[in-house]
């Protein structure tokens, strides 16, 4: 196979691959991904970062074996960096280090090490570096600067800077499920891939928000910060312009949230559907922007998404047998799951259900919303099919959210 390495600054490649096809990632939608990995020359050592998913390794040796014909050096790479352990970044991680020298120095954070050999068993024979924040490394006229991230995603999850180019190899953060055939940010509208930005910090960054706001202070704090020119994350377009990325990233984890309100519902006989439409109209009849998801046809991880920015959610379901419809239950594990408490954000809920008789689904939906951190303010439980008293009611508990959530 061919595929061409490209070039991010003099000695520094991306060489990872185009994963075009990818419908979903663990579990939410994605329009394709990269899996992106880098190849940075030093003068004395030729270092990898990061590595590729399964069944991606040919079109990864591939952009590999280019950046050396680029070079003109030849196929040794001698520092191995991984900055996480996942198996979309590490899949192929012990095969390279085999086929382009099995005594490179290998580095990564101690969890890293750690669950390298609880996912694959094969690492156990390998030195294995462990590094953290404040430890560094001399390639020759060249220095990688080590900085522990844990929790931006997982545990074990580390940034590695090039320091003399200002080039951030943040892996998982900063990045963005997209897939696309150039690879920089400016070839495509900022806001789209803020958008792509958003999903996937909603849906995979949002529990380490506390962890976010402390490692972005410490970088503003050690001067690391304005020292970045280029973030390089491990999916998605590589950011040249860094500026709006971190800036939503700071907005993100403490919380910052628009006039804006999801409005969520699944409904039987259309109902509960009535409601959730009369529940939007009064929202915009305030002028706060509405985001509506219908849980037949939507997923919870676009639904997850807009929550992450609004400062309130309409959730509505019908009653079945005492308790909420249970397709409404997929959301509302990842509600659980993502835990927007962390960020700060105090996100009120009107929850609303159409019920035939003895109801339960209300009292079920606060409890576990109000588990998953948001303050219930109002609730609506209508008998059947709404008439129009009980839709000009919905109407204004919608106005009332809105009105209580504009600054
Ligand atoms: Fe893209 Fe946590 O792996």
């Amino acid at each position: 196979m061919k595929a061409k390495a490209v070039k991010m600054a003099d000695g520094v490649y991306w060489v990872g691959v185009i994963h075009w096809h990818s419908r979903t990632f663990h579990g939410y939608g994605i329009p394709g991904t990269t899996y992106n990995a880098y190849l940075v020359f030093g003068e004395e050592k030729t270092v990898l970062i990061d590595n590729v998913y399964r069944g991606m390794f040919e079109q990864f040796d591939a952009r590999v074996k280019d950046a050396f014909e680029q070079e003109g050096k030849d196929f040794k790479i001698d520092v191995f960096v991984q900055n996480h352990s996942e198996m979309d970044h590490s899949t192929f991680l012990r095969d390279t280090i085999a086929k382009y020298n099995p005594d490179a120095e290998i580095y990564a954070s101690q969890n890293c090490i750690n669950f390298l050999e609880a996912q694959y068993h094969n690492f156990g024979d390998l030195e294995i570096n462990a590094v953290a924040t404040g430890d560094e490394l001399d390639i020759g006229g060249r220095t990688l600067k080590f900085i522990s991230a844990p929790m931006l995603h997982w545990p074990d999850s580390m940034f590695t800077l090039l320091a003399e180019e200002g080039i951030l190899f943040s892996n998982d953060a900063f990045g963005q499920h997209v897939a696309h055939s150039k690879r920089f940010d400016e070839f495509y509208d900022t806001e789209y891939l803020l958008r792509e930005a958003q999903k996937y910090y909603a849906n995979l960054v949002t529990l380490g928000s506390p962890m976010l706001r402390m490692k972005l202070d410490e970088l503003t704090n050690s001067g690391l910060l304005e020292q970045i020119k280029m973030i390089a994350p491990c999916h998605g377009q590589i950011w040249k312009n860094p500026a709006p990325i971190v800036e939503k990233y700071s907005e993100w984890g403490s919380g910052v949230c628009k006039d804006k309100i999801t409005v969520i519902f699944d409904t039987m006989h259309h109902s509960t559907e009535k409601l959730a439409y009369q529940i939007a109209e009064g929202i915009m009849s305030e002028g706060v922007e509405v985001a509506m998801y219908f849980m037949q046809e939507d997923g919870p991880d676009d639904v997850i998404t807009d929550i992450l920015d609004s400062k309130a959610i309409a959730l509505g379901a019908p009653t079945m047998m005492n308790k909420p419809f249970p397709r409404i239950g997929n959301m509302m594990y990842w509600l659980d799951c993502v835990n927007f408490k962390g960020t700060g954000s105090e996100k009120s809920a009107l929850i609303f259900s159409s019920k035939g008789w003895g109801g339960g689904a209300i009292a079920k939906l606060q409890n576990d919303l109000e588990a998953a951190g948001f303050t219930v303010t109002d609730t609506l439980d209508v008998l059947f099919v709404p008439d129009e008293d009980v839709l000009a009611e919905a109407f204004e508990k919608g106005a009332e959210l809105a009105r209580s959530i504009k600054e």
